[in-house]
């Protein structure tokens, strides 16, 4: 039987970088320069470890070692996204790589629309849960060797870690928001319909990253936290028309916030 894909990055992963850090982190657009933070820099570009490579602006596909705070860290710095039409095995393969390497616990962030409109740009929300409207599961033609076949996703996002986030957030005086994601396919943004159904139904931000890896990692039973880095208000609920050029700028307001409180967690989870 051949290696799973993952596997083998994970193996080409241990041979280039060594042990895993206990603490992974998957960067979002627009979010990349955060490795920039990290000292003791070690990076190796995705093609070299048998990570696919992403077609989207403002996503490098590299994996930096470093330590945050003395503590060390991974990052991958670049993803994959479903609307680019690559397998979902594709799409997943980075993290379950990660928890393959033996990271204990990932961090995922994204860009993420506004659905209720007390959210502004430059804000951060953790994510309680998610609705997965993207029409695929990472999941599907699976292979029973990485986890349940069925895996239960009542934990999906980590309860623990998430009441840590909002602790240290509060100790920092970071506004830290909590609530549902919706994961749409795109690469199109929502309909001003579509962005009032997902507001009814609950979901407080809207993107299209994190929730096949959610699904991914619950599956291998790696706890994973997962935060929104809000760039715009949804489709029809702001002023002007939606462009990706947003999220760059939004992630230059939240971005220092977020690595202060990736630093504190990361040093609390030493
Ligand atoms: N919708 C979906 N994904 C997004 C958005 C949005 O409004 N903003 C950033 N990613």
């Amino acid at each position: 039987m051949t290696t799973a894909p993952f596997r083998e990055a994970a193996q080409a992963i241990e041979r280039t970088l060594g042990p895993a850090p206990s603490t992974a982190v998957v960067l979002g657009s627009g979010l990349g320069s955060l490795v920039d933070k990290a000292r003791h820099r070690r990076a190796v570009p995705y093609a070299e470890i048998g990570l696919p490579v992403t077609s989207v602006s403002g996503h490098a596909g590299t994996l930096v070692t470093g330590r945050l705070g003395g503590v060390p860290v991974a990052f991958l710095s670049g993803r994959l996204h479903a609307y680019e039409g690559r397998p979902m095995e594709e799409v997943v393969r980075a993290v379950r790589a990660m928890s393959a390497w033996g990271v204990k616990r990932i961090v995922l962030t994204s860009a993420a629309g506004a659905l209720d409109p007390t959210l502004s740009p430059g804000e951060l929300l953790v994510v309680e849960d998610h609705l997965n409207f993207m029409g695929r599961n990472p999941l599907v033609g699976g292979d029973d060797s990485l986890g349940p076949r069925f895996p239960d996703l009542s934990r999906a996002y980590d309860p623990d870690l998430r009441a840590e986030a909002l602790e240290l957030a509060a100790a920092l005086g970071t506004t830290l928001h909590s609530g549902i994601l919706a994961g749409m396919l795109g690469p199109s943004y929502e309909t001003p319909a579509e962005v009032r159904m997902l507001a009814q139904l609950g979901a407080r931000t809207v993107g299209m990253s994190t929730v096949p890896e959610a699904i991914a990692l619950a599956q291998m039973g790696t706890p994973v936290i997962a935060f929104s880095m809000i760039s715009n208000l949804a489709s029809g609920l702001g002023d002007g028309q939606l462009h990706h050029s947003e999220v760059k700028v939004a992630a230059d307001e939240a971005g220092g916030r977020l690595v202060a409180l990736l630093q504190a967690l990361v040093e609390r989870w030493a």
